[in-house]
């Protein structure tokens, strides 16, 4: 779930890779290693793979590294081969087996001739296992990943490729793995199947990642392998076969992000960086992406004709967490803009319950990473049940976003911080693009058209006028750190934006928060109001906002405090006697529910900062979910 990084060439030192691997701490772990082999020249020459490993930070491993490895560390304090470089590393998020040295990755065979980092889940490794066992194979570790080590070693008999081929052909589950053996120092092999991998192109070196952030910074070359394929890397040549030893050929691409915006810049963190370019962000998602003419949306990547788009007769979402969220506003816009019947299904539930698709169903995966697990299984599903399949990502290149091969993507940029910011507005405004085009094919004239494309226009500056209330929000904010749980309430549009509100305050301030619809509330909810339990209403000019006041006086009455979020000089809401009012522009009902999810943004990370929470890696979570 977590991250891999490998290196293999003539620059002599681990820096690549221990760079590698603190680029993808954004993603949450819980304890790094890395393994390279040692070369041996000597007459009885006995090639070694040299490891070490730690629990917590990439720091912890890079001095573990310098203390147990000092006649490899040069003055620089980087790990030095003594040959050409061929090493592999990881960051562990664990999934089988807690947190330990033990269990961190990279994993030997028992004869320690080869050494694999693991992404993703072995199902059946208690039966490779016992069956490995049974051969006098030995096991360290309590992970489902070390019996890839074993079983590679098992199919072993002199060609470390078919060695590697015949191992995952026995393996299920996901993997991207990448493995080292003292029998060819000079390669690294490296596998895929629902956990990405990819490889920097360099003259004469190669760099391989789960993640390309890992890469960026070298090179911006490079090559996704596709579920299936396995890849021999050597320092000057890539060599791509799938299983049955069938050599296949894979697309360069181009990286069109900089580095440089994966910094944190000025920021304290990430999330309030991606928090502050949302104008910037959001104006890139809307960019070139409609037609005033045509009062329309041009979202070619959809590659929908009109004739398809009139056919639709349900929209399916499939997504996760914060995605999820963005899914269930687009469920408003399509069924408000385009009169299309649209349903939102947590990605995993999608997969199991057996949907329902029929010919004209569209079904959309939403997904910032497009790595996340359950959101590609219901892709892989939806495909072979003969949906037409669109992809919203941010990520450009990502499993998802090639499995479904159309779709849109957000432009956002990287998004490092774990809490998702930037990525739920721009998939907001992306999906209203999507619901203009639609409805114009099916119901709005061309006035409506026009006048939603002037609004979705203004999102940027309305964000930037919200993004100017950060030090009241802060202030706001800090009168809430000491509290134990939060509800937040709204309806309509806004009920999906209290969802997303409460998941962020939860996420990073570890605050036990809840979403639900206002009418929700007395059935249930309505019992945890006290005065130790405040609620975050959404009460900005919209319809519905009557019935909200409603629900707020019944929160005052039973003491609860409360926090509003209206529409400036609304003179409805100056009226009520609750203790706090986030005051927000006056914006559209569609575009409301975007600038108020990025007010609840900067709300929820100045109580986690007021609380000392550690905001860009929330514990146990990561940034992408790529197991189920
Ligand atoms: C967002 O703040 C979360 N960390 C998480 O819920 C996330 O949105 C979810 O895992 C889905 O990720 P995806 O958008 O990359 O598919
Ligand atoms: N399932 C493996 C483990 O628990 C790999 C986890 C990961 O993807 O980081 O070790």
């Amino acid at each position: 779930m977590c991250g891999i990084v490998g290196y293999v060439g003539d620059n002599y030192d681990i820096s690549v890779v221990v760079e590698g691997l603190k680029r993808l701490e954004y993603r949450g772990y819980d304890s790094a290693g890395l393994a390279c082999v040692n070369i041996d020249n000597s007459i009885n020459s006995k090639n070694e793979i040299k490891y070490c490993k730690s629990v917590g930070k990439v720091g912890n491993l890079q001095q573990k590294i310098f203390q147990e490895y000092p006649n490899l560390i040069a003055a620089d304090s980087n790990f030095k081969s003594n040959q050409q470089l061929n090493v592999i590393a990881h960051t562990r998020w664990a999934t089988h087996g807690e947190p330990s040295t033990i269990n961190a990755h990279p994993h030997l065979d028992t004869s320690e001739k080869f050494a694999i980092v693991h992404n993703g889940i072995i199902e059946n490794y208690e039966n490779l296992r016992e069956h490995l066992i049974a051969q006098d194979f030995t096991f360290k570790s309590e992970t489902d990943s070390e019996v890839i080590a074993n079983l590679i070693s098992y199919c072993y008999e002199g060609d470390f490729f078919a060695a590697v081929a015949s191992a995952v052909k026995k393996l299920q589950g996901t993997y991207g793995i990448a493995v080292i053996s003292t029998e060819k120092p000079d390669e690294i092999i490296v596998a895929s199947k629902g956990s990405p991998i990819a490889i920097g192109l360099r003259e004469n070196d190669k760099i391989i990642a789960s993640d390309v952030v890992a890469i960026a910074a070298y090179t911006k070359q490079v090559i996704y392998l596709s579920d299936d394929d396995i890849a021999i890397v050597t320092s000057n040549n890539i060599e791509i076969r799938n299983v049955d030893n069938v050599v296949i050929e894979r697309e360069k691409k181009t990286l069109d992000w900089d580095i440089e915006s994966v910094s944190k810049g000025e920021y304290a963190h990430f999330m309030l960086k991606e928090i502050f370019e949302q104008p910037q962000v959001l104006a890139n998602s809307v960019r070139g992406r409609y037609n005033l003419d045509l009062a329309t949306a041009n979202l070619a990547g959809l590659n929908l004709t009109a004739q398809d788009i009139v056919r639709l007769n349900r929209i399916v979402i499939a997504a996760c967490g914060t995605s999820l969220n963005a899914g269930l506003l687009g469920e408003y816009y399509f069924e408000d803009l385009a009169h299309i019947p649209t349903e939102v299904d947590q990605a995993a539930e999608f997969r199991y319950r057996n949907p329902i698709i029929e010919v004209d169903s569209l079904v959309l995966a939403v997904s910032q990473s497009g790595e996340t697990a359950d959101t590609l299984a219901a892709v892989n599903e939806a495909i072979n049940k003969g949906a037409i399949v669109a992809a919203i990502c941010n990520s450009v290149g990502s499993t998802i976003a090639r499995r479904c091969g159309r779709g849109v993507y957000l432009h956002a940029g990287v998004e490092v911080s774990v809490a998702s910011t930037k990525a739920f507005t721009c998939q907001s405004v992306v999906m209203l693009l999507m619901a203009l085009m639609f409805g114009r094919c099916r119901r709005l004239n061309q006035q409506t058209g026009q006048d939603l494309i002037a609004e979705i226009i203004k999102i940027p500056q309305l964000v930037e006028e919200v993004l100017a209330q950060s030090d009241e929000i802060h202030r706001i904010a800090k009168k809430y750190v000491k509290c134990c749980n939060f509800l937040y309430i709204g309806r309509g549009y806004l009920y999906p934006v209290a969802l997303e509100g409460a998941l962020k305050l939860k996420e990073i301030s570890y605050i036990h928060a809840e979403g639900y619809h206002a009418a929700e509330l007395k059935h249930g909810p309505i019992a945890l109001l006290c005065e130790d339990t405040p609620v975050m209403a959404l009460a900005n000019k919209m319809p519905g906002k009557d019935k909200v006041i409603g629900n707020i006086q019944e929160c005052l009455a039973r003491k609860a405090p409360v926090v509003v979020t209206a529409t400036k000089n609304d003179a409805d809401i100056e009226k009520l006697a609750v203790d706090d009012v986030i005051w927000l522009p006056e914006a559209s009902v569609y575009t409301t529910p975007i600038i108020t999810a990025v007010a609840l943004q900067l709300f929820s990370y100045f109580v986690a900062l007021e609380r000392g929470c550690e905001i860009d890696q929330p514990r146990n979570l990561a940034k992408s979910v790529t197991v189920e």
